[in-house]
């Protein structure tokens, strides 16, 4: 590929005539936006230890009241894009919540999506569009746009949760704002109870839900269990992996993000392609060693229970099961549903 001209080779009068109309010449910058066969990435690999956050965590409870905070979050943030812009991908927000036994989280809606990955704690509930969602560890509670939500905790010892958010790409878009409500009624039903059972829905004298988001709460027992009956049902498959989807349409759980549950076998070691998107990784059950990169160049982290760690885009990146007699569950959570909206999914082998 040959040199482009650079914005130094032109004459200052002539850069100077461009600037007072608002012009810019782009060939110095071409290469810099259309870079060859690889986009550039500020994404780094980064791992969240929960063992060292959570101090600092309990620490907030402590230095920071709830009308002050009103959601006491840690932003896990990803040093390439500057930990200030506060993103752990290009369209990907983590943060760690914490709730604290009799707080109440004040209901408000957003434009943003949002999903909370339960980390520790028993007791707590979100409320979300009038379902009341018991928080349980490794349970998966969405909060898509425009519904309103609130959490609160009758339980005795703190409740910590990993909130996934597409807020970097609707901020980006200048659509992102929140609305404060009051508190919710609960209404009747539980989309984990009517959509309990794969292949059959709630048809109410053959009418199906008309709801954007039937389902709200994914229970981890649920989610487990069909990693188990999947793993042995088909000794054969490498990966066993299930997605998070709506259930009436079979489509991503929500428009942006696209959320996975993982099962290593004991001991297994499993390859995941090089895909367009970024994507994160937090380990709910067992320990899993990720390398993120090839062997030329990869980054390795140790992921125990609640860690968390994240791979930018076009790269492979494999796990490991550090348990030779034990199951390792790991819940992902990737940009796919937004890159193929955008027509630039790949899966580069
Ligand atoms: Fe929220």
């Amino acid at each position: 590929m040959n040199e482009l001209g650079r914005l130094e080779d032109l004459p200052q009068d002539y850069r100077d005539d461009l600037s007072a109309l608002n012009l810019v010449p782009l060939w110095p910058s071409l290469r810099a936006v259309l870079p060859p066969a690889v986009p550039t990435r500020r994404t780094l690999p980064t791992f969240w230890s929960y063992q060292a956050l959570r101090p600092l965590l309990m620490k907030a409870g402590e230095l920071t009241p709830m009308d002050k905070a009103e959601r006491r979050v840690l932003v896990l943030a990803n040093p390439g894009h500057g930990l200030e812009n506060m993103k752990a991908s290009p369209a990907m927000y983590l943060g760690m919540q914490l709730l604290l036994p009799g707080e109440w989280a004040p209901s408000h809606r957003h434009t943003p999506n949002a999903v909370r990955m339960i980390v520790e704690g028993e007791g707590a509930y979100t409320t979300v569009d009038g379902e009341k969602c018991p928080m349980r560890r490794g349970d998966l509670i969405l909060t898509p746009t425009g519904l309103w939500h609130e959490h609160e905790h009758a339980g005795d010892k703190p409740v910590v949760w990993l909130d996934v958010l597409d807020l970097p790409l609707i901020y980006y878009a200048e659509a992102s704002y929140a609305v404060e409500g009051q508190r919710q009624t609960v209404q009747p039903g539980h989309g984990e109870q009517a959509y309990a059972r794969g292949g059959v829905v709630p048809t109410a004298v053959f009418e199906r839900s008309r709801k954007d988001y039937p389902m709200l709460r994914y229970p981890w027992a649920d989610a487990r269990a069909s990693l188990l009956a999947l793993a042995a049902d088909r000794a054969d498959l490498d990966a066993v992996q299930v997605t998070y989807v709506n259930p009436e349409t079979g489509k991503d759980a929500q428009n942006n993000l696209g959320f996975y549950a993982l099962m290593l076998r004991p001991g297994q070691t499993l390859r995941l392609p090089a895909r367009s998107p970024s994507q994160v990784f937090h380990q709910i059950e067992g320990g899993t060693e990720l390398s993120v990169g090839d062997t030329s160049g990869a980054t390795t982290f140790t992921l125990a229970e609640a860690d968390t760690a994240c791979a930018p885009g076009y790269t492979a990146v494999s796990l490991r099961n550090l348990s030779a007699d034990q199951p390792a569950f790991v819940f992902i959570a990737d940009e796919a549903p937004f890159h193929k909206k955008l027509g630039v999914y790949e899966n580069r082998g």
